[in-house]
């Protein structure tokens, strides 16, 4: 029998096996090793020092529960330490864990390896629970708080705080095909086939489709997959960027690319590369060039979603990193391609440097690690950065309902905790921009209303009459802030539905002895309130 492709990749879990690898899902949801499972196991302190790469609570933890033969957990704790802690684990009590698979099981997959006392985890093996519930393993390469020394260069990722973040930014509408661009261990393509007919995934590494094709046929039942004709519903294709899909069209595109800026060595080799996050090229260029090329495989009214790095140039003119930072971003998008980029982090060449380079362990090798900074500051000294955002960029290729145009476009820094998932937020946005254009100037003959967890704030010096500042806040969505005229504050206060923005206008006007352009003004505030959610159009889907 033939062998599927990137079922028997060297170095990474075998997959060609569907009927052993669903009694291994069996084996361990039978053995407690779901999300709740070990956050019960392990405490909340341990558990959530473990999100942070730090074992030692947890071995406190279960170090007692291995020595007594009888302690009941005593073999969740054996997986736990083996797939999760990467250390040694006593084979009998995972026997005991995951019968009838044994062991040898464990190391015919090439998931485990035996050593004296027991046996060790070849790879990272962990529970994770998709936001609709579904309970998934996903295996990756062990990360560099489980094993020694510095991180492989065709590490294969596995499940991140990026991955988590673009999943929570995805739209998560029905689609007919989606594309995962730079898989890795598969994370996006398996919450996309929850709400996509078909998905394609790729990436340059054998490796990492290796490890998305076993997660795929572990978890198939899950899933909602045939493992053996995982092609009705998966392609799996190596190529780099948008190669393997040229031609192609997808209604949704997510990608979480190997952004990471990384100096340039001359005669560098693709095997020097930490594939997991270096795209090769210098700078920010592949972000540069994958938001500029995604319209080509989208459809029209698809979405792409992703994560990117882009440098902020130092000004001639002493321009601040904060005020500039979107002009690069800005150049990338290709016109008519609606593009909504929010910059989360602005950091400087020095703590992106020293970011990255924990990142792989580069610190466990001191010399190396010197060497290392000093070219990420001479790479960044011969471009002229001072700065660089970190954020995500939703762009929208325009059905054919919206006439061509130049495309609508969006940058903003937001550094502050926004809600999660974030993509119904987003998506809520984009409708309220297309009410806006829509209705061009006629908007005004709508009702609105103010949203619940919109709070007004008002700042006033003792014994003064007015406020010196009005505020309005949200409590949920981009969590916004926004400082009101007093004008507009008086609007809002009057928008609970009954009265037309138009109507609510005219009342103002006449109250207030309007005769010049103070209306037209005011209009435009509000329909910058309308734009950011601050009001809604009362009994319109445009609100959530
Ligand atoms: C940051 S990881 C993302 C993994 C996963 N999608 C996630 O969300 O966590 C980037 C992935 O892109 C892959 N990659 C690197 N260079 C690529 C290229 N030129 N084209 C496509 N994928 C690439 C890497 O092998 C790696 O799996």
């Amino acid at each position: 029998m033939t062998v599927p492709a990137f079922a028997r990749v060297p170095g990474v879990p075998a997959s060609d096996d569907a009927a052993l690898l669903a009694r291994l899902a069996a084996a361990l949801r039978r053995s407690g090793f779901t999300h709740d499972g070990v956050a019960r196991l392990l405490g909340p302190g341990a558990t959530s020092a473990l999100e942070r790469d730090q074992a030692v609570p947890a071995l406190r933890v279960l170090e007692p529960v291995l020595a007594d033969e009888a302690a009941p957990g005593r073999g969740l704790a054996a997986v736990v330490v083996l797939f999760l802690l990467g250390r040694t684990a006593p084979a009998a009590a995972l026997a005991q864990a995951l019968a009838p698979l044994g062991p040898a099981e464990l190391v015919g997959l090439g998931l485990a390896e035996t050593v004296p006392g027991g046996l060790r985890a070849l790879v990272d093996l962990r529970p994770h629970a998709a936001d609709d519930g579904t309970e998934l393993w996903v295996a990756s390469d062990l990360g560099a708080s489980q094993r020694p020394g510095v991180l492989r260069r065709d590490h294969v990722l596995g499940i991140g705080q990026a991955s988590l973040t673009l999943a929570q930014t995805t739209d998560r509408r029905a689609v007919d095909r989606a594309l995962d661009l730079g898989t890795g261990c598969g994370i996006q393509t398996f919450h996309l086939l929850a709400h996509a007919r078909h998905v394609t995934a790729t990436d340059v590494s054998d490796r990492a489709l290796g490890f998305t094709r076993f997660n795929l046929v572990l978890n198939a039942a899950a899933l909602d997959l045939d493992p053996e004709r995982l092609e009705d519903r998966v392609d799996l294709c190596r190529g780099s960027l948008l190669e393997p899909v040229a031609g192609e069209r997808f209604d949704l595109v997510v990608s979480n690319p190997p952004f990471v800026i990384t100096p340039r060595r001359p005669g560098e080799t693709a095997e020097q590369r930490w594939t997991y996050r270096d795209g090769g090229l210098p700078g920010d260029r592949l972000v540069a060039d994958l938001v500029g090329a995604l319209p080509q495989v989208m459809a029209p009214g698809a979405t792409a979603h992703l994560l990117g790095n882009w440098e902020v140039p130092r000004s001639g003119d002493g321009t601040p990193a904060a005020d500039r930072w979107a002009e690069r971003p800005a150049a990338w998008v290709a016109p008519g391609t609606d593009a909504w980029v929010i910059q989360r982090e602005l950091v400087s060449p020095e703590e992106y440097a020293e970011t990255w380079l924990r990142d792989a362990a580069e610190s466990r090798d001191p010399e190396g690690y010197e060497r290392a900074y000093r070219d990420y500051l001479d790479d960044f000294a011969a471009r002229g950065v001072e700065a660089v955002g970190f954020g995500m960029v939703r762009l929208r290729r325009p059905g054919p309902e919206r006439p061509a145009g130049e495309g609508r476009r969006r940058f903003e820094h937001l550094p502050h905790p926004v809600q999660q998932p974030l993509a119904p937020v987003l998506a809520a946005a984009e409708r309220r921009a297309d009410w806006l254009e829509d209705r061009a100037g006629d908007w005004t003959g709508a009702h609105l209303v103010v949203p619940e967890d919109v709070t007004e704030e008002r700042h006033q010096r003792p014994g003064a009459e007015h406020p010196g500042v009005i505020l309005l806040r949200q409590g949920a969505g981009l969590r916004r802030t926004v400082v009101l005229t007093s004008e507009a504050a008086g609007l809002v206060g009057a928008c609970d539905g009954e009265l037309s923005t138009a109507q609510v206008l005219a009342a103002l006007a006449g109250l207030l002895g309007w005769t010049g352009d103070e209306a037209q003004r005011l209009t435009e505030e509000v329909r910058a309130l309308v734009r950011d959610g601050f009001l809604v159009p009362a009994q319109d889907g445009t609100a959530g």
